[in-house]
């Protein structure tokens, strides 16, 4: 018999087929039982009528307990109350493993610190598994976007001697006779090195900030897809952003809508998510923020408040350009025209979700960036490859990182950052 999956089981109404998965809710009256049956590709009802199956398949079937797992024989048949368009109706039963004990996750409402303790188990959910489907579609997109665009993906380091954007928030590691490295905040000054070698260039990885903030955006261990090209500047780099958030959206739309529906996303707000972006400056946000009766002043930065404000004026993401040059990184290109600000842009994604994308034009000055690691306290002996990189063929560059649960929580419209990726790593939680 054929072994097949929810996904595709359109394809076989009316035919004898096998399904391998596991029974996650069961409802039962005498002769029948409704068995919640799922495998990983989707959901669908199984029934089991006590005058079609072998008496075998019947007394499994009724110790049956949630989390079962299962062999399904049976035949497909159309049902429209199904998201599927299907259930099946069982011929043979075959059990892999029935729980002994009851499975901890129930229908009942489970506090946040339960279901966190509980990951591993709580992924099989419905909910999640839907959100980690919109996961997947936005990393497929970002590898798509860039592969239309001929880009090279450079995988960058880990392991780096190199502070990558602020001293503030590093995890140390001792590392042999070489003494302390860090986990990379960022693969940025790695993707720098690679735009002079390889033109438009791209990476996709886990980056580590340890960051004592419990916020709903914030998390320990995060995923960034950073992008970086030789001879752009700093409106390049925005019309880069703007289109692959728009891709990002529109192919989540299109290939994964079902799981935002299913999770009640709605989906009108994501459909305006067209390029162009709107860009306002710093001083054009703080005016906002003032207007809004914050007290902020020039030169202070933002905070997920401040963010929420500002972004809350749009209806799609908006950039923040221009920002002062003392409340960012210290390889940031001032403007030409106004030293004191830099060719900066970052990313708000509306309603509340703040920063998803921060990006700039790149200093490609030697000595003027000899002259910021000073200002900003870095050891200049650590960057000298970074600054070599100055000395043999520099151009302008720019270049920008996204921040993958961010945009996640965006698209799916999530509460906390916590539910867009598998484990995630907060401030007290590293378990399981
Ligand atoms: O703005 P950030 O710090 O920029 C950089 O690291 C640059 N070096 C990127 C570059 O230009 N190549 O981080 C980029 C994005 C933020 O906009 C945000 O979306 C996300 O990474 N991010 C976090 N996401 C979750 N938890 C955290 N603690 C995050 N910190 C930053
Ligand atoms: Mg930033």
């Amino acid at each position: 018999m054929k072994w097949v999956y929810i996904e595709d089981l359109k394809q076989y109404i009316g035919q004898e087929v096998e399904l391998r998965g596991w029974v996650w809710n069961k409802r039962s009256s005498g002769k029948i039982h409704f068995l919640q049956f799922r495998d990983g590709t989707g959901f669908i009802q199984v029934v089991v009528e006590q005058s079609s199956v072998d008496p075998q398949t019947f007394e499994i079937s009724d110790r049956i307990k949630m989390e079962s797992s299962v062999i399904v024989r049976g035949v497909v048949r159309e049902d429209s109350r199904s998201p599927y368009g299907v259930e099946v109706h069982a011929k043979e039963i075959i059990p892999v493993q029935i729980p002994t004990e009851p499975y901890p996750i129930s229908k009942k409402d489970h506090g946040i610190d339960f279901l966190m303790e509980h990951r591993h188990l709580w992924l099989r959910s419905r909910r999640q598994f839907h959100i980690l489907r919109v996961r997947d579609a936005v990393l497929t997109a970002i590898r798509n976007f860039y592969k239309e665009r001929k880009f090279v993906q450079i995988d960058t380091p880990i392991f780096t001697g190199s502070i990558g954007e602020t001293a503030g928030n590093l995890f140390e590691v001792d590392y042999f006779d070489y003494g302390k490295v860090y986990l990379s905040q960022t693969g940025q000054l790695y993707l720098e090195a690679a735009c002079l070698a390889f033109g438009k260039v791209y990476n996709l990885g886990p980056t580590f900030r340890a960051e004592k903030s419990k916020t709903r955006r914030h998390l320990i261990e995060f995923w960034m897809h950073e992008a970086e090209v030789a001879y752009y500047e700093h409106e390049d780099n925005l019309r880069l952003q703007e289109e692959l958030v728009s891709y990002i959206v529109k192919y989540v739309l299109e290939n994964a809508s079902e799981h935002l529906i299913a999770i009640g996303r709605d989906i009108s707000k994501l459909e305006k998510v067209t390029v162009p972006f709107e860009r306002i400056t710093y001083d054009e946000a703080i005016k906002i923020l003032q207007k809004h009766g914050s007290n902020i002043q020039w030169g202070d930065d933002f905070g997920g408040d401040e963010e929420t404000i500002i972004a809350s004026q749009f209806e799609k993401p908006v950039f923040v350009t221009h920002y002062p040059r003392k409340c960012k990184a210290f390889y940031m290109q001032p403007d030409p025209s106004r030293p004191e600000v830099v060719l900066c842009g970052d990313l708000l994604a509306p309603e509340g979700y703040g920063e998803i994308i921060g990006g700039s034009q790149r200093i490609h000055d030697y000595d003027l960036l000899v002259e910021r690691l000073k200002e900003f306290n870095l050891p200049v002996e650590k960057y000298q490859w970074y600054l070599d990189l100055r000395k043999w063929g520099s151009v302008p560059h720019s270049g920008f990182g996204l921040g993958v649960e961010r945009t996640v929580a965006w698209i799916c419209g999530l509460e906390h950052i916590r539910e867009a990726i598998p484990f995630a790593r907060t401030l007290y939680r590293v378990y399981p």
